[in-house]
């Protein structure tokens, strides 16, 4: 099975950035521990990581047909990225969206998110381990779906 793990805008910044609100780990190590969860589910996770919503919708295009699930923390492009919005829902896989924040404890504008709609559900506020619950969900939910 392979997952995609995909990170949005200043996710690369992880680590320096705010960590009271996103916590102190580097995007690497949390791409590690999901990379590291994923070995012991049989699951290959790709890590993919850009400040570009042009350049996540073609990885996305890219990676589609060998892909079985997506973990996605769009940043901010999840309250305005419709073309991302688009590109998720085109996949017609399962989506967990992950937010290392609580978005709804925070500023009106972050509230909302454009691309949470097309994801199966959205976890949010729970730090790092986020990620790790969302691949937990997704080899379940896949396992149980169609056995790949
Ligand atoms: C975030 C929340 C977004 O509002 C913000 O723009 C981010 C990070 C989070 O993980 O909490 O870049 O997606």
């Amino acid at each position: 099975m392979r997952i995609l793990l995909i990170n949005g805008p200043n996710l690369n910044a992880l680590g320096r950035r705010d960590p009271s609100l996103y916590g102190s780990k580097t995007l690497a190590e949390i791409e590690a521990e999901v990379v590291a969860g994923g070995k012991e589910l049989n699951t290959e996770v790709l890590c993919f990581q850009s400040n570009s919503e042009g350049a996540i919708v073609d990885y996305i295009q890219e990676q589609t047909a060998d892909a079985h699930g997506i973990i996605i923390n769009g940043g901010a492009l999840s309250h305005y990225g419709l073309s991302l919005r688009d590109a998720l829902a085109d996949t017609g896989l399962p989506i967990v969206e992950v937010h290392l924040s609580n978005i709804h404890a925070r500023e009106s504008w972050r509230q909302h998110s454009v691309t949470g709609a097309v994801a199966k559900g959205v976890i949010a506020g729970l730090g790092w381990q986020g990620y790790l619950y969302a691949l937990d969900h997704l080899v379940d939910e896949i396992m149980q779906g169609d056995g790949k």
